[in-house]
């Protein structure tokens, strides 16, 4: 008798756990990827800041000879960043190489600030929309 209990007892144990574990992992999941979103989030918009920054700051700044609505700045050397809209590999390649008047910038700035600039400038145009 005793033993048919535990039995049942055990048997009812490991359901239990089984159960607890299925309807555990969603909520576990969604707490892990709330937790890593933020931090991903968090990144973009501080690289956003700096690309930013670096547009009006950077040795020329990009502002003297660019049109960009988001910076403000109204240069008229190089094209209209709003209408040619480039995508970050566009960026990257003409900060990276110069290209006709604009100056290469490999010298002057680090790859963080490269990657932080095509990701604002490429965003900030309509170029890339994430
Ligand atoms: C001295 C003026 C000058 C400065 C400073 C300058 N550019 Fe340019 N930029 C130009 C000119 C001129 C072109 C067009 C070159 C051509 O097509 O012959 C150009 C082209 C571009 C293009 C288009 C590239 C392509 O593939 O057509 C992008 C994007 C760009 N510049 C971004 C920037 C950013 C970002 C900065 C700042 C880090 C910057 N530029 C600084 C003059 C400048």
């Amino acid at each position: 008798m005793t033993l048919f209990a535990l039995t049942l007892l055990k048997r009812a144990c490991g359901r239990l756990k089984t159960s607890l574990f299925t309807r555990l992992s969603p909520i576990l999941l969604t707490a892990g990827s709330l937790l890593v979103l933020p931090a991903y989030g968090a990144d973009e918009a501080a690289q956003m800041k700096q690309g930013k920054s670096l547009f009006t700051s950077a040795a020329p700044p990009c502002a003297i000879c660019h049109t960009l609505k988001d910076a403000g700045s109204e240069g008229a050397v190089g094209p209209v960043l709003d209408e040619i809209k480039p995508d970050s590999a566009r960026v990257a390649k003409a900060l990276l190489n110069g290209l006709g008047n604009m100056p290469s910038y490999k010298a002057i700035l680090t790859e963080v600030q490269i990657a932080a600039l095509a990701r604002y400038v490429s965003r900030a145009s309509g170029g890339e929309k994430n």
